[in-house]
């Protein structure tokens, strides 16, 4: 592998550029004013593919478009699928962002945008580690395939669609996944991640009066749709940390003695994490330690809220409305909570108010064996990238594809993060380690050559 590394050692200016110019598309996929820009950043990826001699394509979805690529066939080994997104979260709060989210700048070996480690510098290793296979060798030693959609930042509809058709069954045909959409463990210790939540995201619009109204006039007589909402999002959740929706926890899988063991063996310092989030106190359910509230239990968080005014105004607002989401873990169903939410509020919805619920999306949670072949190349390749072998952890996090690839493909999904906890994911000031960057492609390279071993 020589010859691969000592590629990877001359192009890491290369790469990093790439990265750059990658980031400043602004590929925002919940944002319609950025529709031209996800049709730009689709563009982009395949034109990557066709920079490594190959020939990609650009299929069309119900939504973003799937950049599609494979690298010509070796037989007799084993077909690789490596997932990925190029569509990033919105970027408000702007004035938090020390520089600007799609101006790449580098500080401190970090690389600062939107989307630099969630997850375009996570998925371009997998594409410069392939480059580099295909410049100095010709060839790949096992089968590559790519998809890497626009959706995946609002529920992968798109290719879900696509993996749902017999075509899209037969195009995505592989033995294993590989996905770097996660995180290390922690600085210096990298980690395989064996499982990942689901989740169900929901909007809540409650409306009154037909118009605002005087608050003294008519305060006191006319349902608020403010008053209203607090008291049903409050309802959500008691005191313990209990969800309190009929049957929520009817499907829930009880963690094991054995998972327990193993997370309450991960070194974690509860003071070290209060002082990354930047709160005094931890809180969540009762009976469960923060890696468990984190990782395995099913959690209600409201997301956003909004109604009236955000000035003192003496008015009762005519229309108020949350967007809420619920994480999920095995086997709960995004399906029946959703139905069995609904109920829970429609029941609990107050004289004078009109009350729509609306699902935007859902995910199932999954887990994935850790005794496979796949996952020891995994761990052999990591090792040498990244100076340490890898830990097993799951995530809070949802990759909503990853269950239908089990579901549809009947495959199992390595999850190879290369990100870290404080990379400000979703938040301002998103980056990605660059040492992490060019570890990553090159265990990625090396993968590749350990898969060819199975
Ligand atoms: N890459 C993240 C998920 C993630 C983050 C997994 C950190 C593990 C560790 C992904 O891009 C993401 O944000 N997913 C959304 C899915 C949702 C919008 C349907 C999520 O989890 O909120
Ligand atoms: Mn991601
Ligand atoms: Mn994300």
């Amino acid at each position: 592998m020589d010859d691969i590394d000592s590629f990877l050692d001359a192009h890491k200016p290369t790469f990093e550029g790439e990265l750059c110019a990658l980031l400043r598309i602004p590929s925002i996929s919940a944002d319609p004013n950025h529709k031209a820009d996800m049709g730009r950043a689709a563009q982009w990826v395949a034109d990557q593919f066709r920079g490594m001699g190959l020939a990609p394509e650009v299929i069309e979805t119900t939504g973003q478009p799937l950049v599609y690529a494979a690298t010509p066939p070796i037989a007799g080994k084993p077909t690789v699928l490596v997932y990925g997104h190029y569509d990033v979260q919105p970027v408000e709060p702007l004035n938090e962002w020390i520089s600007p989210p799609f101006e790449p700048t580098k500080r401190s070996g970090n690389i600062y945008a939107r989307g630099a480690t969630d997850d375009k510098g996570q998925m371009l290793t997998h594409l410069f580690s392939t480059a580099a296979w295909l410049k100095t060798r010709g060839k790949l030693p096992v089968n590559l395939q790519f998809a890497i959609e626009g959706e995946e930042e609002v529920g992968s509809k798109g290719i879900n669609g696509f993996l749902a058709t017999r075509a899209g069954q037969e195009k995505l045909k592989c033995d294993v996944v590989v996905v770097s959409d996660c995180s290390q463990y922690g600085p210096g210790q990298p980690a395989i991640t064996y499982g990942l939540r689901g989740g169900m995201w929901f909007q809540l619009r409650l409306s009154g009066p037909k118009q605002d109204l005087h608050s003294g006039t008519f305060g006191g007589a006319v349902a608020n749709p403010i008053n209203a909402i607090c008291k049903l999002l409050a309802a959500l959740i008691d005191d313990r940390g209990r969800i309190q929706v009929p049957g929520f926890y009817d499907d829930v899988v009880p963690l094991t003695e054995q998972e327990r063991k193993a997370f309450a063996a991960l070194p974690f310092s509860e003071a070290d994490f209060k002082q990354q989030v930047g709160v005094k106190e931890l809180a969540g359910e009762e009976g469960f330690s923060t890696l468990e509230r984190r990782w395995v239990r099913p959690t209600c968080d409201v997301l956003g809220i909004w109604g009236g005014s955000q000035v003192p105004k003496s008015a009762i607002a005519a229309r108020a409305g949350a967007n809420v989401s619920f994480r999920l873990v095995p086997n709960q169903n995004p399906q029946k909570i959703a139905a069995a939410t609904k109920e829970f509020l429609l029941a609990r919805r107050p004289p004078g108010i009109e009350l729509e619920m609306e699902v935007l999306s859902g995910s199932e949670a999954v887990v994935v064996p850790l005794d496979s072949p796949y996952v020891r190349a995994a761990s052999r390749v990591i090792e040498q990238a990244f100076g340490r072998a890898p830990v097993y952890m799951r995530e809070g996090g949802s990759i909503p594809i990853v269950r239908n690839f089990k579901d549809q493909l009947g495959v199992d999904t390595l999850l190879l993060g290369w990100g870290l906890d404080d990379d400000n994911t979703h938040s301002p000031n998103e980056k990605f380690c660059l040492a992490d960057f060019h570890r990553g492609i090159k265990a990625s390279a090396h993968l590749w050559n350990e898969l060819a071993k199975q």
